[in-house]
């Protein structure tokens, strides 16, 4: 369990989330964006895409319970914080940093969507398409991956490697 192999290099994650933020930029043209970051895993993402996005854009974090030490979601998904402020009449874009079964996703879209954003779009730096479970629509994807499990770029294993720059697969 330490292999590490480099999936996408910290140019590639950057050009992408450049592009990323040049999409929001255009979709919400003359309006204010917020960001809901999901703790902790997409805070590096949402760091970069913010820096990205030429618009009024403030931001705010979400956590649920994750996997543990463990590689494989337990199907359970459990708010441990909330936003702190009103997200009614606001464009709200939810960043997250794998979307993996989907679960996490489906769970936060519901809990988000009871407090009456004007739009809800959600951001994803990675999407592990074969692994879904749940349907989930996503606006904004950074790269569509293997069923591999990740670390990096804020991703992490029990904790460790969110602070390598890039992307890489664990092993
Ligand atoms: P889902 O509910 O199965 O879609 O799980 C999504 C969450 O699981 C993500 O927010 C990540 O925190 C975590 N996760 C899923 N796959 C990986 C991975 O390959 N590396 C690190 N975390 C992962
Ligand atoms: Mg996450």
């Amino acid at each position: 369990m330490s292999d590490l192999k480099v999936l996408f290099t910290h140019e590639q994650i950057s050009r992408r989330v450049r592009q990323i933020g040049q999409k929001i930029t255009l979709d919400f043209a003359g309006e204010q964006v917020l960001l809901v970051g999901v703790l902790k895993g997409a805070a590096i993402f949402l760091s970069d895409l913010a820096r990205a996005i030429e618009l009024d854009t403030t931001f705010d974090f979400i956590s649920v319970s994750s996997y543990g030490n463990e590689k494989h979601n337990s199907g359970e998904v459990k708010l441990l914080k909330d936003v702190d402020q009103s997200l009614e009449g606001k464009n709200v874009i939810l960043v997250e940093d794998i979307l993996d079964t989907g679960l996490t996703l489906s769970y936060l879209t519901k809990i988000l969507l009871a407090k009456r954003p004007k739009t809800l779009r959600i951001a994803t730096l990675l999407d592990k398409v074969p692994r879904r479970l749940t349907p989930i629509n996503v606006d904004y994807v950074g790269f569509e991956i293997p069923d591999e499990f990740v670390v990096g770029y804020g991703m992490d294993y029990a904790e460790q490697y969110r602070n390598l720059p890039d992307i890489c697969v664990l092993s």
